[in-house]
C-alpha cells in the first residue's frame, strides 16, 4: 500500500515551471528569428565608402564606424557576431559599414589598411580613431563616444525658425540677407555642431534660445538611414524588430530535440505545440510588417548559446575548443544525446588562419577554405543540439572522484561538469624580440593568408623552415613580388618533401640558409605625416594614433655571425607552435613542450573523466584530419566512461521526476472532484 509522498512537488513544480519558460523562450526566440534590416553596410566601392560618409556628414550627423575584413581572417570572423550586436544596439545612433578588402581593394588600399580586422570612426566625414585587432571593449568605447557626439549635436534651427526668433527679439535681423549669412555660419541649413552653438549663442545674448527641432530623427517617416537603400527604404517599418534573444537561430532545420525529447513529457509537449500554433497565428498576421530582409553580404548566423543550469546540476560533457576535434567531439557527443557544451572562441582554430584551400581532408576536395570548413563543423555539431559558450577557460578544478563534477572556470563564471574533453589545439610561435611587439599589425604577422593580401606586390620575408613555413611562403608568393625564407638550418627537413620542392623551384622564393632574424626595422609615421599623404586623406582622415611601419628586417648568418638588412614591407613568423595547455598546468600530466600525455590508444589523461584531442595531444600528425580523428575518439570515450560509471543526464532525471509528481497530483485533484476520496478509496480496498 504504498502512497507515494509529494514532499518534493513544491521545488519540482518551480523547477517544470522554469522548463517550460525555457522551451518557450526558445520557441519564440525561433519564430522572432524572422531577419532584419542589415545592421551592417557592406560598402563594396570606393564609391559607397565616400557616398555613405558624405551622407552622414551632410545629412544625418550620425557617426559612422567601418570594419574591415576578410574570409580568411579568424578574428574578422570572431569579432563579427559582437558587431553586429553592437550595431543592434547602436541602431539609428550609429551606422555600422563593413569593407571586405580582397573585394573593395580600392578602399582597403587607399585606406592603408595594413591588418585585419581594422576599426575606423568617423564623424561629419572625419577620421576620429582607427585600431587593428579584435579589441571588443575598444569597439564599444567608441561606439558609445559617437553614439553620444551624435546625441549632443543632434540639433536643427529651421530657417523658419531663426526667422521667426529673430522677428520677435531682433526685428532688424530678420533679413533675408542676414538670415543667409547666420545659416552659413552655422554650417548651413542641415543642423548639427554649428546649429547648437548657434543655439547656446542667441539664448545668452536673448535670454531665450529659439525652437530647435532634432537634425535627424529616426522615427520619422522618411528618415533614410543610407543614401544608396532610397528604393528599399519605403519598405521599411519604423518599428524595431520582435525582441529577439541573443541565441536566435533558423526555425526549418532546426529540431527542437535538446529541450523536448523526454518521451513521458507529452503534457509539455501539447503545450508548446499550442503555444508554437499561437505565435505561428500571429506573426502570419504581422505578417505584411514583417521588416525587410536584405542580403547584407554574408551571414553572421548565431548558434544556440549555453546557459548554466538553473540548478546548477553538472553538464555531461564538456568540450574546450571550437577547432576540428572539439567540434568533432561535439558531434559525435550530440548525437550520442549528451547535449555537449562546447566552449571557446568561434573561429579561433588554426585552421581558420588558412584562407586557402584545405586539399587534404578526405571528402572535402570541393573549393573550401580552412574557415569555412570549421563553420560547416561547428553547424554540424549544432544541428545535432550542440551548444555554444564563446569565453575562453582561464582554469580547471579537476577532480579525482568519480561522480563529483569537474569545475572549469571561465571569465565570469564556471561549469561543472562530468567529463571533459580538451581539444585547446596549439598556438603559433613568436621569434620574442622587443620590435615584433611594436610592428604587429604593422607589418609582422603570424599568419600569411590573413594577412598577405596586403603586401601585393611587395616584398616580404617568412622565417622558419617547416611546412607551416613552406606553405606561407608559398602563398605569398602568388601575389607578392619576392619573398625570401629565412632558415636557421641549411635544410628543409621538417618540412614535407613536396612542399619544400615546390618552395626551391618557385622562381619569386628565395632562400637564406644558417640565416635568423635579428630585428625588425622600420618608421613611425604621425598623424601630421599620414594627414599629408594623398592616399590616406580621402576623407580628411584626422587620425591621432601613430602607425609604426616595417621596412627592413636585419638578419645574422648563423655561422659567420655576418649581418645585413633586408629592406621588406612584411615579415611571417611560421617557426612552429605551443601547445594550449596552460590552463591545466599542474593538473593533468604533459611532456617537455606542454603536449597533454595521452597513452593510447584511447584519448584518456592523467585523471579521471578528462580527455583530450587534437594538436593539443599530437605533436607528431597536427593536422586537421587526426584532430576530428581524435575528437570523435575522445567522444566515444566519454561516452562509455559516463555509461560505465552510470551517470545520466540530471536534468532530465529530475524533470521526469517532477512530472510524475505533477501528474499524479492532477489524478488526485481529479478524482476528488468526481467525489472520490483516493485514501478511502484505497482503505476501503484494502
Ligand atoms: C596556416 C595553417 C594551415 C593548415 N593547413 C592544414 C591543412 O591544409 N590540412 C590539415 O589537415 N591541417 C592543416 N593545418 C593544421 C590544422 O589546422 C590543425 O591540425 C588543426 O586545426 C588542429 O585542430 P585542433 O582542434 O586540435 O586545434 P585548433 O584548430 O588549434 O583549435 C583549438 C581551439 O581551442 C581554442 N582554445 C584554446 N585555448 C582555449 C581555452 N583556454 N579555452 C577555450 N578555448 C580555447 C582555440 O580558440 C581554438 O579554437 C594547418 C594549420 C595552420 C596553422
Ligand atoms: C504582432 O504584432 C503585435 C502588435 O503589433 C505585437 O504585440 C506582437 O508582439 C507581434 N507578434 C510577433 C510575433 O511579432
Ligand atoms: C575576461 O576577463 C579579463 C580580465 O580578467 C577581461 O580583460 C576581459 O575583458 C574579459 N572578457 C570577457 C569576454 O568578459
Ligand atoms: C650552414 O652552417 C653549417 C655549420 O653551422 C655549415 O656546415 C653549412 O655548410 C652551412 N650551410 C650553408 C648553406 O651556408
Amino acid at each position: 500500500m504504498a502512497t507515494t509522498t509529494s514532499s518534493a512537488s513544491y521545488s519540482s513544480k518551480g523547477a517544470l515551471a522554469r522548463a517550460f519558460v525555457a522551451v518557450l523562450t526558445l520557441t519564440t526566440a525561433i519564430l522572432g528569428a524572422t531577419g532584419a534590416r542589415p545592421l551592417v553596410r557592406n560598402l563594396r566601392t570606393q564609391k559607397e565608402f565616400t557616398r555613405l560618409l558624405n551622407y552622414h556628414r551632410d545629412v544625418t550627423g550620425l557617426g559612422v564606424i567601418i570594419d574591415y575584413y576578410s574570409d580568411g581572417c579568424g578574428p574578422c570572423r570572431q569579432i563579427a557576431p559582437h558587431y553586429k550586436n553592437l550595431a543592434k544596439q547602436y541602431r539609428d545612433k550609429v551606422v555600422f559599414a563593413k569593407v571586405d578588402v580582397n573585394g573593395n581593394r580600392e578602399t582597403s588600399s587607399q585606406q592603408r589598411i595594413r591588418s585585419m580586422p581594422t576599426f575606423q570612426f568617423y564623424q561629419n566625414g572625419k577620421k576620429q580613431h582607427q585600431f587593428s585587432g579584435g579589441d571588443l571593449q575598444q569597439l564599444q568605447a567608441w561606439a558609445s563616444r559617437l553614439a553620444s557626439d551624435f546625441k549632443a549635436n543632434n540639433v536643427k534651427i529651421t530657417r523658419e525658425a531663426l526667422e521667426s526668433f529673430y522677428k520677435e527679439h531682433a526685428p532688424d535681423k530678420a533679413t533675408e540677407e542676414n538670415l543667409d549669412k547666420v545659416m552659413k555660419k552655422a554650417g548651413g541649413e542641415e543642423g548639427g555642431k554649428g546649429h547648437r552653438n548657434l543655439a547656446k549663442a542667441l539664448k545668452k545674448k536673448y535670454g531665450v534660445a529659439p525652437e530647435t527641432t532634432l537634425r535627424y530623427d529616426p522615427d520619422a517617416p522618411q528618415s533614410a538611414d543610407d543614401p544608396k537603400q532610397g528604393a528599399k527604404q519605403q519598405q521599411q517599418q519604423t518599428t524595431p524588430p520582435p525582441a529577439s534573444s541573443t541565441s536566435s537561430r533558423r526555425a526549418k532545420d532546426e529540431p527542437l530535440k535538446p529541450n523536448l525529447h523526454l518521451a513521458s513529457m507529452d503534457a509539455l509537449e501539447a503545450e508548446l505545440e499550442k503555444r508554437k500554433a499561437e505565435l505561428e497565428a500571429q506573426m502570419e498576421e504581422n505578417g505584411s510588417e514583417d521588416e525587410d530582409e536584405e542580403d547584407d553580404g554574408e551571414d553572421t548566423p548565431t548558434f544556440n548559446m549555453y546557459t548554466p543550469d538553473p540548478d546548477g546540476l553538472a553538464e555531461r560533457v564538456v568540450i574546450i575548443g571550437a577547432g576540428p576535434a572539439g567540434l568533432s567531439a561535439a558531434v559525435y557527443a550530440a548525437r550520442a544525446g549528451l547535449r555537449p557544451v562546447v566552449v571557446g572562441p568561434p573561429n579561433d582554430g588554426q585552421l581558420c588562419g588558412k584562407g586557402v584551400l584545405v586539399e587534404n581532408y578526405p571528402g572535402l576536395a570541393i573549393d573550401i577554405t580552412g574557415p569555412a570548413v570549421v563553420y560547416e563543423m561547428q553547424k554540424q555539431a549544432a544541428r545535432y543540439g550542440a551548444v555554444f559558450s564563446d569565453e575562453m577557460v582561464s582554469g580547471v578544478e579537476l577532480s579525482a572522484t568519480t561522480g563529483q563534477p569537474h569545475v572549469l572556470r571561465l571569465n565570469s563564471s564556471s561549469i561543472s561538469t562530468h567529463t571533459v574533453v580538451v581539444a585547446t589545439g596549439a598556438a603559433s610561435k613568436w621569434l620574442g624580440l622587443e620590435s615584433e611587439e611594436k610592428f604587429k599589425g604593422g607589418g609582422v604577422s603570424a599568419c600569411a593568408t590573413c594577412d598577405g593580401y596586403l603586401y601585393r606586390d611587395q616584398e616580404v620575408v617568412v622565417v622558419g623552415g617547416g611546412d607551416t613555413a613552406m606553405e606561407e611562403a608559398l602563398h605569398l608568393a602568388t601575389m607578392c613580388s619576392k619573398v625570401t625564407i629565412v632558415h636557421r638550418r641549411d635544410t628543409f627537413s621538417k618540412a614535407s618533401l613536396i612542399l619544400a620542392q615546390r618552395v626551391m623551384e618557385h622562381p619569386k622564393i628565395e632562400v637564406l640558409w644558417n640565416t635568423t632574424i635579428v630585428d625588425f626595422i622600420g618608421h613611425t609615421e604621425t598623424p601630421e605625416e599620414a594627414d599629408k599623404d594623398p592616399h590616406m586623406n580621402a576623407q580628411g582622415a584626422d587620425t591621432t594614433e601613430d602607425i609604426e611601419l616595417l621596412t627592413a628586417v636585419k638578419l645574422r648568418k648563423t655561422d659567420s655571425g655576418e649581418e645585413m638588412t633586408l629592406p621588406v614591407s612584411g615579415a611571417f613568423v611560421a617557426i612552429g607552435h605551443t601547445p594550449n595547455t596552460w590552463p591545466f598546468r599542474g593538473q593533468l600530466t604533459m611532456n617537455d613542450q606542454g603536449y597533454l600525455e595521452v597513452p593510447g590508444p584511447s584519448t584518456r589523461t592523467s585523471v579521471q573523466g578528462v580527455f583530450a584531442a587534437g594538436d593539443v595531444a599530437d605533436a607528431v600528425y597536427r593536422q586537421a584530419i587526426t584532430s576530428a580523428g581524435t575528437g570523435a575518439m575522445a567522444a566515444l570515450d566519454a561516452e562509455r566512461w559516463l555509461l560505465e560509471h552510470g551517470i545520466k543526464d540530471e536534468r532530465q532525471a529530475l524533470e521526469e521526476e517532477m512530472l510524475r509528481e505533477i501528474m499524479e497530483e492532477t489524478q488526485r485533484e481529479r478524482e476528488a472532484k468526481l467525489g472520490v476520496d483516493p485514501t478511502e478509496a484505497c482503505e476501503e480496498s484494502a
